[in-house]
């Protein structure tokens, strides 16, 4: 679908020379920019035609009339390659970049998105693994709702469970093991240590589930251990998510459905879908080999249950377009396993729910989960890489006040761990490399925001006062037709691109390609900028005054789009770093 009025140009003079629609059409850049900017394959259309799509593609190139937005046609094979009118381009992008119009805001009216992500368990660290679920969920919600969808951002804390039975058992049995101010770290040892302790004494398995089934029953002691339990870890989960500001619009976590439990296991067993098994309750589905677990023998609901029951929860209240699950893909049959399960239940909705699920992540070569003994702490990562960027943050801006340096290397440092989470593609595991994370030059984080901060220095020492608004205004004004350059085209060109791609990473729930489009667009005006070293006439700052103008928004333009691009992937954007 064509996003700009330059596609859309293109995709009407072919639409029109044959019965398809111009929505219809895919709009794609040639394999080589001297082709053109906009290529169409005329393989639809030659068919409704009855013709050889080359043969059309001739055709429509040769009664090809230039336009507002485009300037020629030239038929390569079955596809017509369309030059844009460039200084049309230039003002149209440039006006769309500053006034925050280029993303199709249009695009999800009307249409709400469910985003389950983070959904840590409380009583553990919130540990590095989980960061991949945060930062790519977070990154889903402002993607989503840049393109106009109504969000719901989940965080289904894991609450519930007879792991809870386990630490309040233990907290009584060894009150010393957590000393005041009580933390997750120590919550997490305790569970641990309860754990290991179990395996060679088998009365502690006992009594942690008494204690759950006193939980379950609203015991008044159990209840209050249990609260003061989920209260610590909140708090801390909160640090975490106020350092990458992030807000959900729905904290409910897996205790909140205990209430919906028997409900669920009665629609099951009405509906003819539930089964014994072995003195526990399942749920048996086509092509599985293992169940769905409702119930274990001795009657406790689980983690399935609750999902079942969170999934029709957020149907009644959301009504969503689709339900976005953003959890690694270890729990891929899950997953499976429950929307096959609401799909059996006659639920037509459960077609639109959607597991996103992600790689690990490796440390210095060693995989991180909740298993692997040493647990790296998110907050440490966040401060090391935050200690590790402000010497030259310092150094590189000399007269910033300390809080700046401060601000901007705690910007810099948690959107470093930002970006390599997302830059890797969804599925495949993240090689965390420090080094790597944090450097200025590459593909990195820093790198970004390093090119948005050139553009901003840029507009600075031009002593550039206009807000995006009022520079957009003035753009009415300017000739465009000074941007001669293949290099200044190349940067318009890639502002083009900018919609797609979002509504692109909306469609498949993969931030990263935001991430290689920003690192595209910095390439671009990094090599229009560079240019100048060699070319005086290309320098962005030149002597002719209605030239620097128009080139001036086009790095403001630049600026506008690196800023909103990070935006997106949750990340700050500095003016000086
Ligand atoms: N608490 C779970 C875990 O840490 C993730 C929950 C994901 N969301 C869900 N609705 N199951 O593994």
């Amino acid at each position: 679908m064509p996003y700009t009025p330059i596609a859309s140009a293109a995709a009407s003079t072919v639409a029109s020379a044959a019965a398809v629609a111009a929505q219809d059409l895919k709009v794609e850049a040639p394999p080589k920019a001297e082709l053109g900017d906009f290529a169409i394959g005329c393989f639809a259309a030659a068919k409704a035609q009855r013709k050889s799509p080359a043969v059309l593609a001739a055709e429509i190139a040769a009664s090809f009339a230039p336009s507002q937005w485009l300037a020629s046609a030239t038929a390569t094979g079955p596809f017509v390659n369309f030059r844009a009118a460039r200084p049309a381009a230039f003002r149209w992008v440039v006006t769309a970049a500053l006034t925050d119009q280029l993303l199709p805001r249009a695009l999800g009216a009307g249409q709400t998105i469910c985003i389950d992500y983070s959904s840590p368990n409380i009583s553990k660290s919130l540990a590095y693994h989980h960061i991949r679920s945060t930062v790519i969920g977070h990154s889903l919600v402002q993607i989503f709702r840049a393109l106009g969808y109504r969000t719901v951002g989940i965080n289904h804390l894991g609450d519930w469970g007879t792991t809870h039975g386990m630490l309040i058992a233990g907290a009584k049995l060894w009150p010393e093991a957590l000393p005041e101010p009580v933390d997750v770290a120590a919550l997490g040892a305790l569970y641990q240590r309860y754990r290991k302790e179990m395996e060679t004494d088998p009365k502690l398995e006992d009594l942690a589930r008494q204690w759950f089934g006193r939980l379950e029953r609203g015991d008044a002691e159990a209840r209050a251990m249990w609260q003061r339990f989920r209260d610590i870890s909140w708090a801390e989960f909160e640090t975490v998510y106020q350092q990458l500001g992030i807000t959900f619009d729905e904290v409910r976590g897996e205790s909140a459905y205990e209430a919906a439990m028997p409900g669920v296991l009665e629609e099951m067993a009405q509906k003819g879908l539930s089964k014994e098994s072995e003195g526990a309750l399942v749920i048996e589905l086509p092509g599985e080999k293992a169940p769905l677990l409702l119930k274990t023998k001795d009657g406790t609901t689980l983690y399935a249950t609750r999902d079942l029951a969170a999934a029709q929860y957020r149907w009644t209240t959301y009504h969503f377009t689709r339900s976005l699950y953003v959890v690694d893909r270890g729990q891929a049959l899950h997953f499976r396993q429950l929307f096959a399960a609401l799909g059996l239940a006659g639920h037509e909705w459960a077609s639109r729910c959607e597991h996103v699920p992600f790689g690990l992540v490796r440390l210095g070569g060693k995989k991180t989960g909740t298993r692997a003994g040493n647990v790296v702490l998110l907050k440490e990562v966040f401060a090391d890489a935050t200690d590790d960027v402000t010497p030259r943050i310092a150094e590189n801006q000399a007269q910033l006040p300390p809080e700046q340096v401060a601000e901007t290397a705690r910007m810099v440092g948690i959107g470093a761990v930002v970006f390599a989470n997302l830059v890797t593609q969804r599925e495949k595991d993240v090689d965390f490399t420090w080094e790597k994370v944090v450097s200025l030059d590459g593909d990195s984080g820093p790198y970004l925001q390093y090119s948005h901060a050139r553009c901003a220095s840029i507009l600075r020492k031009a002593g550039w006062t206009s807000s995006n608004v009022e520079a957009a205004a003035e753009a009415e004004q300017l000739d465009f037709s000074r941007l001669a350059h293949d290099a200044e085209w190349a940067v318009a060109r890639r502002l083009l691109d900018f919609p797609e791609i979002v509504a692109r990473a909306a469609q498949s729930c993969e931030p990263h390609g935001i991430c290689h489009y920003l690192l595209d667009l910095a390439g671009d005006f990094s090599r229009w900028y560079t240019a100048g070293n060699g070319d005086a006439t290309l320098r962005v700052l030149c002597d002719d005054e209605d030239t620097r103008r128009v080139r001036l928004m086009l790095t403001a333009a630049v600026r506008a789009t690196m800023a909103r691009g990070l935006g997106l992937l949750g990340m700050g954007a500095p003016d000086a770093m």
